[in-house]
């Protein structure tokens, strides 16, 4: 049975994303992808299969599409941009974000992107999305009203909504979403993500009985969130007072840096440019606590919207993607500069 799974699996996938020319065993090596492993454990993923029969679908055309917003033929011709603004690393990492993949905390976060040399940004990382099963989470109903009901429980419509709300761009063709999908299990997560003790893989590697089995899934999927969550909350009351929390000096320049100017350096993502100087630091910091679009208290907690003409605009950051404190800490910053 295992082994027919196996191979339908296979010839489904195609080349590219698994080597599936054995007879699964479950759980093997430390590099195996957790969807493989719930796979040969009994989860049925028809769902998020990505479809291999529609011409020029593949894991590279996925990749190029998320890192540089088009994507190529097999032929060599080239789609269209996706977006004139942004590419999805303009806000997603596709690398792991969090050292401890079960909770959610900025500044864990923070302190980890940076080791890594990852930026720290509003969406959350595309790495391991293809484990999750919930989307939008949290307040972003309040954002994309019923958008978001079709793209909760729905990879697909996730990524079309992010294509078009988020990016700003046109809907993807179902060649471009069928290579995300590919690319999706791709960059899906490892065994040797999840903090496994030894007594857990063992218990998974000898999981023969259903009910064996589906402990031995309940278990995987205890290692990581099914979904990010997301909580908005306005900006504080009192801009002059900001949050009433003493500030961290070296969390806030990381900020600054791994956030604010992933996007602003040279107007990397945007038309409004910020530099590793003081001459930014000080606008900012002069704008911090009035109403103008130009104060961080406004653009972290509510966004930017776009301008006429225009359709870049600034994501929101929740509480998830960026903590009181850590709002602290950027003013902390600020005052001090470079
Ligand atoms: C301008 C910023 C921006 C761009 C560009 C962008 N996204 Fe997003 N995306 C977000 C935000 C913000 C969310 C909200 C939920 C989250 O990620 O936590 C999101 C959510 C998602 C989700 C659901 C994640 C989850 O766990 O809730 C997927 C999947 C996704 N985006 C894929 C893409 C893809 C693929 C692209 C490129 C075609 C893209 N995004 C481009 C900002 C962006
Ligand atoms: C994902 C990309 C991204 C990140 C990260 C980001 N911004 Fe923005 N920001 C934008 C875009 C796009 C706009 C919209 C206007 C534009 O295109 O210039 C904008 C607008 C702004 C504006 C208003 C400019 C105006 O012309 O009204 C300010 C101020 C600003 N950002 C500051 C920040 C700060 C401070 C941070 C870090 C905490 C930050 N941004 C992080 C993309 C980003």
């Amino acid at each position: 049975m295992k082994f027919l799974v196996t191979l339908i699996i296979s010839t489904l996938l195609g080349v590219g994303v698994y080597k599936h020319s054995e007879p699964k065993i479950i759980f093997e090596a430390e590099d195996d992808y957790v969807t493989d492993v719930l796979l040969a454990l009994g989860e049925n993923y028809d769902d998020i299969m990505p479809n291999f029969n529609i011409a020029n679908v593949s894991v590279q055309a996925g990749e190029t599409l998320v890192k540089d917003g088009f994507a190529q033929k097999e032929n060599g011709g080239k789609g269209k941009r996706q977006s004139k603004h942004f590419v999805c690393t303009s806000c997603h990492n596709l690398q792991i974000e969090d050292p401890d993949l079960t909770v959610s905390s900025p500044e864990a976060r923070l302190s980890y992107v940076s080791e890594k040399g990852l930026p720290f940004l509003q969406g959350t990382t595309l790495y391991g999305a293809i484990n999750r099963t919930s989307f939008y989470n949290g307040d972003y109903y309040k954002k994309y009203g019923e958008l978001v009901e079709t793209a909760r429980h729905d990879i697909r419509n996730a990524i079309q909504l992010c294509a078009t709300e988020c990016a700003q761009g046109r809907a993807l063709e179902p060649w471009e979403m069928e290579s995300i999908m590919a690319y999706f299990w791709d960059i899906g997560f490892r065994m040797s993500d999840l903090d496994l003790n030894e007594k857990e893989r063992e218990r998974i590697k000898n999981a023969s009985s259903d009910e064996e089995k589906l402990y031995a899934r309940e278990l995987i999927k205890s290692k990581y969130l099914s979904g990010s969550p997301a909580t908005f909350v306005p900006p504080p009351a009192d801009r002059n007072v900001g949050t009433g929390l003493s500030g961290n000096y070296e969390s806030g320049k990381k900020i600054y840096e791994l956030s604010c100017l992933h996007c602003h350096l040279q107007e990397r993502y945007s038309f409004f440019d910020l530099e590793k100087n003081n001459m930014s630091v000080d606008f900012l910091r002069n704008k911090m606590a009035t109403y103008s679009s130009y104060s961080i208290y406004q653009v972290i907690r509510w966004g930017v919207p776009s301008y006429s003409g225009r359709t870049s605009y600034m994501p929101q950051y929740p509480l998830e993607k960026l903590s009181d404190q850590q709002l602290a800490d950027l003013r902390e910053f600020l005052e001090k500069g470079y």
